[in-house]
């Protein structure tokens, strides 16, 4: 029994709540100005996810189906790890349908309707992305029967939680875990403590990463084109090298590493 699959219902959201969406979006949206890689905030307007409200899945759902077949689907939190990788392979994207408190507005415990929609959806109306995230929900799903629920996690962290891509206009924020956090907006193109690395998918899977302070590293993809053509791959032969060469630690370069600049 799936019981952690819910329904959203708008009519329970508060004035409050609609409030501090917008207090967020709004804060955010300025932020990203210029941080942001285009194709986010074009696709954040193309999904009709704005300010005003707080979103109705069940409007972006129409938009984000007629695009890319993609759906969001309401859960109430925790999702074992096999089942999350079954509803990408599945084309949903399960959400959380809560808000956080007002008072405790950049501390979160737990992804909460923010960072899943306004991080995570936008991109998903685009087909190249959009592909990537179906593909490696199948590969997801085989990995961890495989074993290599690590390496799994690591690349999903690495490129749709916080990854950065290259763009004409410098470097630019794609990932969710990203774009949906002030502070690491700017510390991640700004501070001069990351390391920005070229990315590599065996060095993805051999860096391990803390969920409770900013990247250490970041990994940048040259294009959106790249990132679908590696998911493509058997990914058995990468998971092997991994193992074979072992971790690295998060803060330590190692001699194949490409610094972005
Ligand atoms: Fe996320």
């Amino acid at each position: 029994m799936q019981d952690y699959l819910i329904q959203q219902d708008y009519s329970l959201y508060t004035k409050d709540q609609h409030k501090t969406w917008f207090f967020l979006f709004k804060r955010q949206e300025k932020v990203l100005k210029n941080r942001a890689f285009d194709l986010f905030l074009d696709c954040l307007e193309a999904l009709d996810i704005n300010e005003k409200t707080l979103p109705d899945f069940n409007k972006t759902n129409t938009l984000l189906k007629s695009k890319t077949g993609w759906e969001i689907l309401p859960v109430n939190g925790f999702i074992p790890s096999e089942d999350f990788f079954g509803f990408l392979a599945d084309k949903k994207f399960p959400s959380t349908t809560f808000i956080r408190d007002k008072d405790h507005l950049d501390y979160l415990q737990e992804p909460d309707i923010f960072h899943d929609i306004f991080g995570h959806i936008p991109l998903l109306a685009n087909p190249i992305f959009a592909g990537y995230m179906h593909e490696f929900g199948k590969k997801g799903v085989e990995g961890l029967r495989l074993g290599y629920i690590d390496y799994v996690t690591r690349l999903y962290w690495f490129t749709v939680e916080f990854g950065l891509i290259q763009s004409p206009k410098g470097l630019r924020i794609y990932g969710s875990g990203i774009v949906s956090s002030k502070g690491e907006s700017i510390y991640c193109l700004e501070s001069p403590e990351p390391h920005r690395l070229i990315f590599d998918i065996v060095r993805v899977m051999r860096t391990d990463f803390r969920i409770d302070e900013y990247q250490k590293i970041y990994y940048v993809i040259p294009n959106l084109q790249e990132l679908f053509n590696i998911i493509q791959n058997d990914l058995k032969p990468f998971y092997d090298r991994a193992q074979f060469l072992g971790d690295v630690k998060d803060y330590i370069l190692i001699t194949e590493d490409k610094l972005t600049y």
